[in-house]
C-alpha cells in the first residue's frame, strides 16, 4: 500500500454529501460483483452526517452488512456508543436485516466483548473501512504508545484498558484487520485535526498513519494542514 489520497471539500457538508454518494456507488458494485457489502463504520462525531444523508442514497439495503471498527464500553443503549450513535442518526431509519448490523457487545468486559466480536467478523476483507482520526493521530481505539496490532498473527479484536480519550476501557479491531479491506476512508473535519493531518504528512508513526497506508483521506479545507 502506497501513500494515502487526499481528499479536500470546501466545508463538511459538502464533504458528506459527496462521500455519502460514493459509499452508495461503492455498496451497489460490491452487491452487483459478489452479492454484499461489507462495510465498517468510524465512531466519533465526524462521520455522523455522513451516516444521515446515506439514509436518502442507499438502494439494496437488504445487502448491507455493517461492522464497527471500535466501540467504548459503556452500557447498553447509552447515547455516547458508536452503535447508539449509528443507530439514532441513520440505522434506525433505513431496514438493514437486524442480524446484518454487527454490535459489540456492550454487556461483557473488554476481553470477553473482543474475543466475541472475532468470530462475527467475516472471513472474506471488507469492502471499505471508514475510520476517524482523533488530534493525537488516533484511529479507531488505537492510541500512540499502546499495541495496534499490526501483525496478522495477533488477535482481529483488540480489548484496550487505559484508553487517553475517554472511556478508558474501550474495543478496537486491530490495524491489520482494518487494513484487510478494499478500501479505507479516512474522515476529518474542521481545524482540531491539522496539526493530526500535519503530524501523518510529516510522516510521524502514528495509528492513523499505519492503518492509513493506502487509504483515501476526506478531509474539508479547514482540516487541511497545507501542502
Ligand atoms: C471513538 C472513535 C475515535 C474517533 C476519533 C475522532 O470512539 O472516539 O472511534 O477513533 O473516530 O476520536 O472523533 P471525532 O470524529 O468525534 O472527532
Amino acid at each position: 500500500r502506497g501513500a494515502p489520497s487526499w481528499h479536500i471539500h470546501p466545508d463538511a457538508e459538502t464533504l458528506a454529501r459527496h462521500l455519502a454518494r460514493a459509499i452508495a456507488r461503492m455498496a451497489d458494485a460490491a452487491i452487483a460483483a459478489r452479492g454484499a457489502f461489507h462495510l465498517v463504520l468510524a465512531g466519533g462525531n465526524t462521520p455522523q452526517p455522513v451516516y444521515a444523508a446515506l439514509v436518502s442514497r442507499g438502494r439494496r439495503w437488504d445487502a448491507w452488512h455493517l461492522y464497527h471498527g471500535d466501540e467504548r464500553c459503556l452500557p447498553p443503549q447509552t447515547l455516547q456508543r458508536n452503535s447508539q450513535m449509528a443507530a439514532s442518526v441513520w440505522l434506525q431509519q433505513v431496514p438493514i436485516p437486524r442480524a446484518q448490523i454487527h454490535d459489540i457487545p456492550a454487556e461483557m468486559g473488554a476481553e470477553a466483548a473482543a474475543a466475541a466480536y472475532a468470530a462475527v467478523l467475516p472471513p472474506q476483507r471488507f469492502d471499505l473501512v471508514l475510520l476517524g482520526i482523533g488530534e493525537d493521530g488516533h484511529t479507531a481505539s488505537l492510541f500512540p504508545g499502546q499495541p495496534w496490532g499490526l501483525d496478522p498473527a495477533t488477535p482481529a479484536v483488540l480489548s484496550v484498558h487505559n484508553a487517553p480519550k475517554a472511556p478508558a476501557e474501550r474495543v478496537s479491531l486491530s490495524a491489520w484487520r482494518l487494513q484487510r479491506s478494499r478500501e479505507l476512508f479516512f474522515l476529518a473535519t474542521g481545524s482540531g485535526k491539522r496539526d493530526a493531518l500535519a503530524a501523518w504528512r510529516r510522516g510521524e508513526d502514528l495509528p492513523a498513519a499505519r492503518v492509513g497506508a493506502g487509504a483515501t483521506v476526506w478531509l474539508d479545507e479547514a482540516a487541511w494542514p497545507g501542502s
